[in-house]
């Protein structure tokens, strides 16, 4: 139980809820303080605002996807307009409530829909993935690991299969592979979260007492921080959950729109002994992250200016913000700082929904954290993931000691046949994060080492040759959950030949695995119907550059990954920084409709859903392909079988 003693009684409450959640409600916190002044005085980031005009305005306006890697735009009017004029459209969810739409757009143009029969939509329901029962998932919420269970909270809809009510699930797992499912942990019974308990962050204290932050959307939209502790703190399964009743601990400030203050991080321990948290935000078109000291977690001082922002970026969702060592392998608690240490900020962006981060480094003192290139600054640079993986959220295991990395995957079908299937989303396979130190300038992701306990039986394939332009099959039998470990080398002869360009390769630009150049592309057809009708392959494409310096993408092309129309068929991917005598090396976890890859040990990664409508039970293939024209490439490989990870509810007469 959070010490009595430490929450005061709620006297100081004069939040004015307010009458349509277009304007700033009255701060809980003394309002002499003028917050504004510091909000305006962003010279950091090249922003003046100059009065209490600053105001960052309700979300209502819908947004469009940016299409910037090949999304399909869809800007849509509002939802009622949307929905009278084209009957197809699917509607709008999420935005009008204050967060970033949920719903895929991406099917409006009149594509007909695929007859789905219900032996292809039940395939797509993974088997080694975290997913509830049943029905609507999305962002991943206070992980944690609390007397011998790792917990993992979730954003859940109980009643549909589309975003709307929600709530927090809950399972446990002692290993972050096999799931438990427990009952709801919080649902929206308060005035300041009864349109939606939303995202939130766990912080250990050092008694061990566990405590949650997390983000309410009050009866009239506002968005509000709440705090949240276990009822019964000797229960490791952390069942039933108390909503602190001076609720909510934080309300917008003053130039902060109503709708636009949510996700708040995981605290940390200041050298002060105070506790800091950040909370994402956007002030005009800049995304920001607010920045506020707290001794006890029920009142708050937001501290001058913020973390950070980047121009041009819009509302930071679930910003995240955490230590990596430069010198040590295992990951670092939230609260350790120092000698040998950088700073991670993510932000996830409403506008174009893809989680970016940036390495750089954090003044305490001032409260600020600065890139170390500004031009690889959170939004406009490096992501996690190219694929889809949104609102991410790590936590430290001090169990195992290192930092873990989870992210929402959604479907990229439509919203009707994920109403069919009665579920939709996953959670990635739960991440490894940690400081590149050869490279020093991106993150490594890895799948949690306990991921392997799911191998069963294994083939290795050493040293295939693949000719230009061929496929060969690979004799795993049946190819639906797998995880391949593969490595290539290009033919040094044909790299010494191939004539240098200053021609930029982009995998979302391109044409995919059907884009044949000198080097590239290589790689595995997963998901491959033996006729290859249907195949997603997932590659690197190699390009020489005028310095001589080869350059490699690493990407995944939908385009013939199923012969439905009505599911997303881009091109993912991005640059690999491949260092010398490195091989080229990925590896890739397939689970039914879900393809995870890693790049050169998780330096690029990519996130795939598919739907294939032949590549699938028995007559799912994996296949090696070549489509370079000059070079041959050789491949040695390990690919497993993978048991399913049997997820189900937990059992009160099952020992723990
Ligand atoms: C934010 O937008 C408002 C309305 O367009 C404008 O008046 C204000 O100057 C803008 N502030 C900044 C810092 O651009
Ligand atoms: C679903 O359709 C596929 C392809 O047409 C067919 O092979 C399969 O038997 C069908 N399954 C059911 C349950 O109808
Ligand atoms: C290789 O490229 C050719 C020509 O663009 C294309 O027809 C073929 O489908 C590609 N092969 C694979 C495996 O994608």
């Amino acid at each position: 139980m959070l010490d009595e003693k430490l929450i005061p009684s709620n006297t100081d409450n004069n939040y004015a809820p307010l009458p349509d959640g277009s304007d700033s409600p009255a701060s809980r916190r003394s309002p002499t303080k003028v917050l504004l002044v510091a909000l305006c005085g962003l010279v950091m980031v090249g922003v003046l605002l100059a009065s209490m005009g600053c105001n960052g305005g309700s979300s209502r306006d819908v947004h469009a996807k940016t299409g910037g890697d090949g999304d399909v735009e869809a800007s849509l009017p509002n939802s009622k307009e949307a929905a009278t004029a084209i009957p197809h459209m699917p509607i709008s969810r999420g935005v009008s409530a204050g967060v970033s739409e949920k719903s895929n757009h991406q099917f409006l143009r009149g594509a007909a829909s695929f007859p789905w029969n219900n032996s292809m939509l039940s395939w797509q329901r993974t088997a080694f993935h975290f997913q509830p029962e049943k029905n609507w998932m999305n962002d991943p919420n206070g992980p944690v690991f609390y007397k011998g269970w790792y917990h993992f909270f979730y954003q859940y809809n109980p009643h549909a299969a589309v975003w709307g009510d929600i709530v927090w699930g809950h399972a446990v797992s002692r290993d972050m592979i096999h799931w438990l499912h427990l009952p709801l942990a919080m649902v929206a019974d308060q005035w300041y979260d009864i349109n939606g308990v939303w995202t939130g962050s766990a912080t250990i204290l050092p008694d061990g007492q566990l405590i949650m932050l997390y983000t309410g959307s009050t009866d009239k939209h506002v968005q509000v921080q709440n705090l949240a502790y276990p009822a019964d703190p000797n229960d490791p399964l952390l069942i039933n959950w108390v909503k602190y009743s001076g609720n909510p601990v934080l309300v917008p400030p003053p130039g902060i729109g109503a709708r636009d203050f949510r996700d708040p991080t995981t605290a940390w321990y200041t050298s002060e002994g105070k506790w800091r948290i950040t909370i994402g935000s956007k002030v005009n078109k800049t995304g920001v992250s607010l920045i506020y000291d707290t001794e006890d977690f029920k009142t708050y001082n937001m501290i001058d200016g913020m973390l950070h922002g980047v121009d041009g970026t819009g509302m930071w969702e679930c910003v995240d913000f955490y230590p990596v060592s430069i010198i040590a392998e295992n990951g670092l608690d939230t609260s350790i700082n120092g000698q040998g240490i950088k700073h991670v900020v993510k932000a996830s962006l409403d506008d174009d929904r893809h989680d970016y981060y940036a390495i750089g480094t954090y003044d305490e003192k001032t409260a600020k954290w600065v890139p170390d290139n500004p031009k690889i600054d959170v939004g406009i640079g490096i992501r996690y993931d190219y694929g889809l993986f949104y609102a991410s959220k790590t936590f430290y295991d001090q169990n195992k000691k290192r930092r873990v990395l989870w992210g929402w995957v959604g479907e990229s079908d439509s919203e009707a046949a994920d109403v069919r299937k009665g579920w939709a989303s996953l959670q990635s396979i739960p991440r490894t994060v940690a400081l590149d130190q050869k490279t020093g300038t991106n993150l490594i992701q890895w799948p949690v080492e306990e991921v392997e306990s799911l191998r069963l039986t294994s083939k290795n394939f050493d040293n295939v040759k693949v000719t230009p332009g061929s496929v060969v099959p690979l004799d795993v039998g049946t190819a639906t959950q797998l995880d391949i470990l593969a490595e290539f080398e290009l033919d040094k002869d044909a790299v010494h030949n191939t004539a240098e360009t200053n021609g930029e390769f982009s995998c979302t630009a391109s044409g995919g695995a059907a884009q044949r150049g000198a080097l590239g592309p290589f790689g595995l057809l997963v998901l491959a119907d033996e006729s290859l009708t249907e195949r997603t392959p997932v590659y690197f494409y190699v390009v020489k550059g005028n310095d001589g310096k080869l350059k490699t993408s690493f990407c995944t092309d939908q385009k013939r990954s199923s012969q439905a129309n009505d599911v997303n068929k881009i091109i993912y991917g991005s640059f690999v920084p491949v260092l010398d005598g490195e091989k080229l090396s990925l590896r890739i976890l397939v689970d039914h409709s879900i393809v995870e890859s890693f790049a050169q040990g998780g330096r690029t990664c990519i996130t795939s859903r598919v739907y294939p409508t032949k590549a699938l039970y028995g007559d799912a293939r994996v296949f090696l392909f070549n489509n370079a024209t000059e070079t041959s490439i050789t491949g040695s490989l390990k690919v497993w079988q993978m048991n399913s990870a049997f997820i189900r509810p937990f059992s009160n007469n099952r020992s723990l």
